[in-house]
């Protein structure tokens, strides 16, 4: 984990937010190739869930909603961690988690194994952030920023159902921040404060809930597949009855083997028809689908694979990074999959002069009207091979004498080391080819 995140920050992929006041506890910035990053693995999501098939709607709800939201969601009297204080130290523990963290004046204990630990009693701690519409706080004022997406798409139901004309099963899906007021440890951007979630809820009639369940966890797992994660380090894991939530009859994790152990990447929940049920109740509007060929109405059941995209990206980093030797020399290279890429060609010329920079430019401009490119020029041609094996680019072009003479360039694979001599006229078909 510590070459990962060391990594992260040498090419300003991601890195503590806040730096300049020391920081602020499990926060992050994104740089410019950890957005790019993000926004490939936000793609490729959105193209699994909607460009692929024709049952599933786009949404993008409001983070701040009506509070009556988290009381009929649970999330206001049931989401919550159990907190325990060391009146010695002064630091605050998850109660359950013990013996995972390190005592606030003896690291190599745990808190409340020393003589001088003096933990309290615990007490429940809600995670979710408060704050107030209005410049007064006053009672009826009080808000929260959301800790989950999935409630939005429940609210919008209705709506949904009556303009995108779809009926049972179907899935409504959206991409966006979530905010949870995390105290434990984040293991980098494994937990942190506020993260992007990818959620879809996936509307059925009930007696088709467990077949769509079955399909969705295997259809989440292949996805992580298709982003070139080694299948070896990624599982199912089924949820034993006593760490069901409060609204799931089933759920599974898809876990990845993070540095930290198997941990938890992806959730694919069986919610029933708990959540339109509870909406319903406490707006008092009828959440439920009127059938008109077997003029049947019913509660529809939810089927929901929840993500992060800050664990996708964690699990991308650590599957992909990858130290070897060239020459007597070390190297660090992110095998990442194309798809995923920030940046898919690396344009170089070998020189800068001689006409070298001129033709490198030209064709560096061709490329990015097609992929994500890159022109470097800076430094030794072996470094700025390194500099783009640091950040994952698949491919390298370079333009050297012999492509003024006879119009072929070098095109380097990331992988395999091997330098071809292509036609330059040919570089698209190739580089097109190759990451697509
Ligand atoms: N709507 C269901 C739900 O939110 P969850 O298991 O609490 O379920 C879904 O969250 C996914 O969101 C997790 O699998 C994880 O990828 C991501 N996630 C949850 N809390 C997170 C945090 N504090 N930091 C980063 N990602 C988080």
């Amino acid at each position: 984990m510590d070459a990962v995140v060391a990594l992260c920050k040498r090419r300003g992929l991601i890195f503590p937010a806040s730096e300049i006041y020391g920081g602020i506890a499990n926060t992050y910035d994104y740089g410019h190739y950890g957005v790019l990053l993000k926004k490939n693995v936000v793609d490729a999501w959105w193209k699994a869930m909607i460009q692929e098939r024709d049952d599933v709607v786009a949404l993008d709800s409001a983070i701040i909603q009506h509070p009556r939201t988290w009381e009929a969601s649970g999330h206001l009297a049931g989401f919550t961690d159990p907190l325990v204080d060391c009146k010695t130290c002064g630091q605050r523990f998850r109660a359950d988690h013990l013996q995972e963290l390190a005592c606030g004046r003896k690291p190599s204990k745990h808190p409340g194994e020393t003589d001088e630990c003096d933990l309290t009693e615990a007490r429940e701690f809600n995670l979710m952030f408060e704050t107030t519409i209005g410049p007064v706080q006053e009672a009826g004022s009080t808000v929260y920023l959301r800790p989950e997406t999935a409630q939005g798409i429940f609210l919008d139901f209705k709506t949904t159902l009556q303009y995108a004309r779809r009926k049972p099963p179907f899935g409504i899906a959206q991409v966006g921040k979530s905010f949870r007021n995390e105290i434990t440890p984040g293991n980098f951007i494994f937990r942190t404060l506020e993260f992007e979630q990818m959620e879809m809820e996936f509307f059925v009639p009930p007696d088709e809930a467990p077949r769509w369940y079955d399909y969705w966890r295997q259809a989440r797992l292949d996805w992580y597949v298709r982003l070139g994660i080694d299948r070896e380090r990624l599982r199912l894991r089924d949820h034993d009855a006593d760490e069901l939530s409060h609204y799931s009859s089933a759920t599974a994790d898809v876990e990845y083997l993070y540095p930290i152990g198997w941990s938890e990447l992806e959730g694919i929940a069986n919610r029933g028809d708990f959540d339109l049920t509870q909406h319903a109740n406490h707006s008092g509007e009828k959440l439920e689908y009127f059938d008109p060929n077997t003029k049947e109405r019913y509660i529809p059941h939810v089927i929901e694979p929840a993500a992060g995209v800050g664990r996708t990206m964690l699990a991308l980093l650590c599957d992909a990074y990858d130290e070897d030797e060239i020459g007597g020399e070390r190297r660090t290279v992110l095998r990442l999959h194309p798809t995923v890429a920030p940046v898919k060609v690396a344009v170089l010329p070998l020189l800068r002069k001689d006409g070298h920079p001129e033709r490198a430019r030209e064709i560096y401009e061709e490329l990015r009207s097609h992929v994500s490119a890159e022109y470097d020029e800076g430094g030794h041609i072996g470094k700025r091979y390194r500099r783009q094996d640091e950040i994952g680019t698949p491919l390298a072009v370079t333009i050297d004498h012999q492509t003024l003479e006879d119009g072929t360039v070098t095109l380097r694979d990331r992988d395999t080391l091997a330098q071809d001599r292509v036609p330059a006229g040919e570089l698209v078909a190739r580089v097109n080819a190759a990451v697509r």
